[in-house]
């Protein structure tokens, strides 16, 4: 299911556009899974709208061609977030933190057709208000979908000008809102993270696969004991087998 039928050129898909009974079956699901969180004792949620799932794709105009009430405008684009969150709300009001892992870009090709058909930056910058708005705490500012090739997780991060891949997307967002915004994607050493929050490009630094093969790092970091990530960004931790570094698996082997 996705909001229209929009053929996903990776796999030759062709989803079912969702009806608006689907389209609400699925806030309620989403509302319903938030009271379950709150319920297991979990301190907040962080609602997914990157990478291409479901929520992304009906706030990126690539993805969403509708002419309803959940399309269009990108306030419309929005709607199916905002009436999730305000449905927590109702339940909860504030005392139950809300984030939202946000695409900045759907990471095509600038200047291509699909680029142009895509989200730009200052429909992304109006979401995040909207966002705001609706009372989400704070924005994890990712990007990319899936046939626009290896844009979430960059390969090969081995100098600092590669890391944190989405900070100018993050700087523009973090102008506009006053919630904290957080920046995610290839951040590897103590200095890059230092000058992203110094030069205001982040409010908080979010890791991914260092912590795969250092779940330390963090303590590490802190007290002296490394600069940077050891992680080399290769993606061999996507295994079917479990996630694990099969990076540090190999140099172990000796391979
Ligand atoms: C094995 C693996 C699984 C992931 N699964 C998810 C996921 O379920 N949801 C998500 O938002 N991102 C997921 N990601 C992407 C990361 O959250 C992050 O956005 C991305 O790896 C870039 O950050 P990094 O360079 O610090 O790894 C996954 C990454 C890896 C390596
Ligand atoms: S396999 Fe290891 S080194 Fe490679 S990206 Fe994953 S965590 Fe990083």
């Amino acid at each position: 299911m996705a909001p229209s039928e929009i053929k996903d050129e990776l796999s030759g898909i062709v989803p079912k556009k969702m009806t608006e009974q689907e389209i609400l079956e699925v806030i309620e699901a989403f509302t319903k899974a938030a009271v379950r969180a709150k319920k297991a004792s979990f301190d907040g949620v962080q609602i997914h709208c990157a990478h291409g799932f479901l929520l992304s794709n009906f706030i990126s105009p690539y993805t969403n061609r509708r002419t309803d009430r959940w399309g269009g405008s990108v306030e419309n684009r929005a709607r199916i977030v905002t009436e999730i969150v305000q449905r927590i709300k109702e339940h909860y009001g504030a005392d139950f933190p809300i984030l939202v892992k946000l695409n900045a870009t759907d990471g095509f090709q600038p200047g291509s057709q699909k680029a142009d058909l895509g989200i730009n930056i200052s429909q992304v910058v109006k979401t995040t208000k909207l966002l705001e708005k609706a009372g989400v705490c704070s924005i994890e500012v990712s990007g990319g979908i899936s046939e626009a090739g290896v844009v979430t997780l960059k390969t090969a991060i081995n100098s600092p000008t590669k890391e944190a891949y989405f900070r100018e997307y993050s700087r523009e967002i973090k102008k506009a809102v006053s919630i904290p915004v957080m920046l995610v994607g290839g951040i590897r050493s103590l200095s890059v993270m230092e000058h992203l929050l110094e030069e205001e490009s982040a409010d908080l630094i979010s890791m991914s696969r260092p912590f795969v093969c250092e779940p330390d790092l963090v303590l590490k970091l802190k007290y002296g004991d490394a600069k940077k990530a050891m992680c080399v960004s290769c993606n061999l931790c996507f295994d079917p087998e479990g996630i694990k570094c099969n990076y540090k698996f190999n140099q172990n082997q000796g391979n």
